[in-house]
């Protein structure tokens, strides 16, 4: 749902923080004026500040190989150390690390201590399994506690996770697999979603299949299971292990060994304009700083008393910043939740703030219009009072959603921070503070202190306030990406060729007359689907790879709850047209087709059977006007077509269908 430039220009409901809420907060203006002072300076005091550095560093940033930014280079510190031992050695052990709570309501709560002592157990299995620096570890589970252990023991090491979202398929886990050549895999038997067990083992076996082909070796030894699910698995002897075997067996005494600040800690997939994911690299220092200056200020966090509850998935960026790392390094006691936001009831969601006092609630804004349509009594029903900041994030968050969210769930008191960031820009980098800033429904806001922000026309240059442009970071930043892992030109290709050293992020946005960021969606081929990125040409690809398919367009059309839907076009082979029996047949094939190939988040909510696509005279695809026919509209200009009767017969088919 990317809110049109007008209607934000019509906005003008202002918001201030309670007068209470403003005395505590954390974050206050000296933060801008310090980072307006001197930037690096400003970001050398947050990492000594937040974090412990075993050597601490004597350069801030060396920038003299653009775009491959360091950060603090000749400091050491242990990731995994900094979100745990050291809070046990402050006398914070007994404090509540995670308060789990699982789908079919079962829970379990681990302390600071507890949770140390699994990682370091979990540590020393990895190393049996033989696991060292710079290796490379993918994570496929659900939201349980030993998904955020499997992080924090890997970066312990100073290996490198690649989580992989558990709703993907066994083919996209196994490119991530490949790309990267993880050595280990550590998965469930299953997990609950949606009231029943949804198997993960089984994608992993499936992945691992042998293949056969010349000179395909496979890289992964050992694959580590957690039971959960309690489904029934098959098992590979000499490569399985169960998770129950080898972790409580293992010793508990681990000591953390120092790593440089460039260590890489993770890669994370991310759909481009192309068909293939990118593995978005992250390093160490800068990264954990970031992450835990942005949770704390952003967040306010008050570690003693808050309860924080981010609802992201670990599969995700979010998960990976504000759910393992920015509030473990905090020593925040948070809540994380394994099932889907309606099982077994529609209040699930509420329930969980009010059974362990959520103060901080954090979710994403196709999250809110879902339960908006539910409407006010559900929530209703339940105490939200401790409830005192709610934090937005994925997309645009329509005005709409966020008034609902501020008076439905926030009690009209809780300030609402909306906060902009990618899985490449690692951290939050636009945002209120919520103890500062007048906020405006629907705008993002402004630029995190110390990072720098600009909004550019096409040439290059600042567009003035009030209209509309591309987003642009244009300094480096501490939790930046590093590159994509075994792909420096797509790096610089993708972010840094079309304006210099500027990091191009893709995203439209307006600045108001305060100086204000309104985001307005993605300018590039890329969708976002309930606040996940999904790809046209991956899709697109996955599309014509299935025998009935002769060609095919997606587009991202609005949807009034998931923000975009994938709508697809396809033009169907002669051949084998009479064998796929008929469109709603080939829909359905072709919609089952992408679930499998790429997950379920990606299967088209349409599938249309045309004879042919728009394409320009030099063959280029016009995705603008099939995204008018998917959104319902009046065709726009046609004139560049090729044969321009086109549309009026893909109009005359969609609307028959
Ligand atoms: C894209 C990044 C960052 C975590 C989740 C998504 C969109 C993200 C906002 C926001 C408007 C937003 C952008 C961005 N986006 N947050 N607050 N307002 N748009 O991470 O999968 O890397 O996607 O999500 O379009 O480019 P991601």
């Amino acid at each position: 749902m990317n809110p049109k430039i007008d209607n934000l220009l019509t906005e003008t409901r202002r918001f201030s923080p309670s007068e209470a809420f403003a005395a505590n907060a954390i974050a206050g203006r000296d933060l801008y004026e310090r980072a307006e002072t001197d930037r690096l300076e400003f970001w050398a005091e947050q990492s000594r500040e937040l974090l412990d550095w075993e050597k601490p560093f004597t350069r801030v940033l060396d920038w003299t190989n653009p775009p491959f930014a360091k950060w603090f280079e000749d400091g050491t510190l242990n990731v995994a150390y900094n979100c745990l031992d050291r809070h046990v050695e402050a006398g914070n052990g007994d404090r509540v690390a995670l308060h789990w709570e699982g789908e079919p309501g079962d829970s379990r709560s681990l302390t600071y201590a507890e949770l140390t002592t699994e990682v370091k157990r979990l540590s020393n299995v990895l190393i049996d399994l033989g696991i060292r620096a710079g290796d490379r570890v993918a994570i496929y589970l659900p939201m349980i506690p030993e998904a955020i252990m499997a992080m924090l023991a890997v970066a312990r090491l100073g290996a490198i996770h690649s989580v992989v979202f558990g709703g993907f398929s066994a083919d996209s886990l196994r490119s991530r697999i490949d790309d990267a050549s993880a050595k280990l895999v550590i998965t469930a038997d299953g997990g609950y979603r949606k009231g029943k067990v949804s198997a993960l083992k089984p994608a992993v076996d499936a992945a691992l299949a042998p293949r056969g082909e010349l000179g395909v070796q496979e890289t992964v030894k050992n694959v580590l299971v957690v039971k959960r699910g309690e489904n029934t698995v098959d098992w590979t002897e000499g490569r399985d292990l169960w998770w129950h075997d080898v972790v409580p067996a293992a010793s508990p005494e681990h000591t953390p060994e120092a790593f440089p600040s460039e260590n890489p800690l993770f890669i994370l997939y991310t759909s481009g304009t192309t068909g293939s994911p990118k593995g978005i690299l992250h390093t160490s220092g800068g990264y954990l700083t970031q992450a835990a200056f942005t949770h704390k200020n952003i967040f306010d966090i008050h570690p003693e008393t808050d309860v924080y509850w981010c609802t992201a998935d670990i599969g995700w960026i979010t998960g990976h910043t504000y759910v393992t790392y920015g509030p473990l390094a905090n020593g925040t006691t948070q809540v994380i939740y394994e099932g889907t936001p309606d099982a077994p009831h529609p209040g699930r969601w509420w329930e969980i703030i009010e059974k362990y006092g959520v103060s901080i609630f954090y979710t994403a804004p196709t999250a809110i219009r879902s339960f908006m349509k539910l409407g006010r009594k559900i929530p209703k029903k339940f105490d939200l009072s401790s409830l005192r900041l709610l934090g937005s994030v994925g997309e645009p968050i329509n005005p709409e959603a966020w008034m609902w969210f501020r008076k439905v769930i926030g009690g009209k008191l809780a300030p609402i921070v909306d906060t902009w960031w990618q899985t490449e820009t690692g951290a939050i980098m636009i945002s209120a503070l919520p103890g500062l800033t007048e906020t405006k429904p629907g705008s993002a806001q402004v630029a995190v202190p110390g990072i720098s922000i600009e909004v550019l026309g096409d040439s290059g240059s600042a567009v003035e306030s009030g209209s509309g442009g591309l987003l642009v970071v244009s300094e480096p930043w501490p939790s930046m990406l590093r590159g994509i892992w075994g792909d420096p030109e797509r790096f610089k290709e993708t972010y840094w060729e079309k304006f210099g050293d500027k990091y191009f992020a893709g995203d439209g946005a307006r600045l108001d007359e305060d100086g204000d960021i309104w985001l307005l969606g993605r300018v590039d081929d890329v969708m976002n689907v309930s606040g996940h990125r999904l790809s046209t040409a991956e899709i697109e690809s996955a599309l014509v790879a299935h025998p009935y398919t002769a060609e095919a367009a997606v587009v991202g059309a609005s949807d009034e709850t998931t923000g975009q839907a994938v709508v697809a076009f396809v033009i169907i082979k002669e051949s084998q047209l009479e064998e796929a029996g008929g469109a709603a047949h080939i829909s359905d094939a072709l919609r089952a087709h992408v679930a499998a190939q790429i997950g379920a988040i990606a299967r088209p909510r349409e599938v249309f059977v045309v004879n042919e696509l728009p394409k320009t005279r030099s063959g280029k695809i016009m995705r603008r006007l099939l995204r008018d026919v998917a959104e319902g509209r009046e065709v726009g200009d046609t004139t560049t077509l090729a044969d321009t009767s086109v549309m009026r017969i893909i109009s005359d088919r969609v609307s028959a269908n």
